[in-house]
């Protein structure tokens, strides 16, 4: 793809999009309400490593459901493929991101993408206390970005005080054997991830890095297995829209997570990552804008997988 066409091109999609109106802050997280609606960030980053960018891709926001994709790989190196199966399935659930239903055969949460399922996910991850587990975690997506990350402690307390409907999820799991008893540890950990702060140039750098088949290419470190890649694309592709996913791999026909503060995260395998910003969202939890703009950049280039 010619560089500068790409960049035209991206300048084009900000100033049709800038001015849009349509989709809603989420509110259900108070500090989230607090975001600017008209922030609107778009970066793109190949696998050779070269950066297109335009608008507010520095500004800073809180990952949120973005972090359910790479704390599942994380999973799957502490775990392996078949242990992690036996907790979180990968089948979507044609239902919103916070629905709180189990597969009422296995017990288990549909999938990683779902808040049920990631918090199960996050339940998975080793270590010897909170601390150390915080600290893996931190590491990990630090390898994926390229430098130090920081958790929005006002997000942080935010979720962690009304986040009730997480708590009986887990609640719901425990019950039935499906995570352990430390089940408040788990939500912290979990409430944790969904508030480190990135910008939309952080994300399309983790998308590089899975394009890039788990070598960050920035900084030319690896910062996941290799086989569990394909593991991550794969329920991204499937579930990371939600109750969405099926029309979204219709048409943009790419792995990608959207995130409730705006964020949207989208690889083209082999190729290139994407990392959008703007805080309204539609029905399904996704930014309005970063939606529209995937749609014009997977059609203008051809970047639908089949
Ligand atoms: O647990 C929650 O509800 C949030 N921390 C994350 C949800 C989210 O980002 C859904 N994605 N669009």
């Amino acid at each position: 793809m010619d560089s500068p066409i790409l960049q035209d091109f991206l300048n084009e999609l900000h100033l049709k999009y800038k001015s849009m109106r349509d989709g809603v802050l989420a509110n259900y997280i108070p500090e989230l309400a607090k975001a600017d609606p008209d922030w609107f960030g778009i970066c793109i980053v190949t696998v050779d490593g070269q950066i297109y960018e335009v608008g507010d891709y520095e500004q800073l926001f809180t990952i949120q459901s973005i972090s359910k994709a790479f704390v599942y790989g994380m999973a799957l190196e502490d775990h392996g493929r078949d242990y992690v199966l036996t907790r979180v399935g990968v089948e979507p659930t044609g239902d919103s991101f916070n629905s709180i239903v189990l597969d009422e055969s296995s017990k288990r949460p549909y999938n990683p993408m779902v808040n049920a399922g990631a918090i199960a996910t996050t339940s998975l991850i080793k270590g010897s206390g909170p601390t150390e587990r915080l600290v893996r975690m931190l590491d990990m997506f630090q390898r994926y970005v390229g430098h130090n990350l920081f958790i929005d402690m006002p997000v942080f307390m935010s979720e962690r005080t009304t986040g009730h409907r997480n708590r009986a999820m887990a609640h719901l799991m425990l019950n039935f054997g499906m995570i352990d008893a430390k089940i408040e540890e788990a939500l912290d950990l979990y409430f944790q991830q969904c508030s480190l702060m990135v910008n939309c140039r952080d994300l399309a750098v983790m998308a590089a890095t899975l394009a890039n088949n788990g070598i960050n290419p920035i900084i030319k470190d690896r910062a996941v297995d290799s086989r569990y890649v394909r593991d991550i694309l794969t329920v991204m592709y499937t579930c990371g829209m939600y109750d969405f996913a099926g029309e979204w791999a219709y048409t943009v026909g790419l792995p990608g997570k959207s995130g409730v503060s705006g964020g949207l995260l989208v690889v083209v395998p082999q190729q290139m990552g994407i990392g959008i910003f703007s805080p309204p969202l539609d029905s399904h939890g996704s930014s309005v804008r970063g939606m529209q703009v995937c749609k014009e950049l997977s059609e203008r280039f051809g970047l639908h997988l089949f």
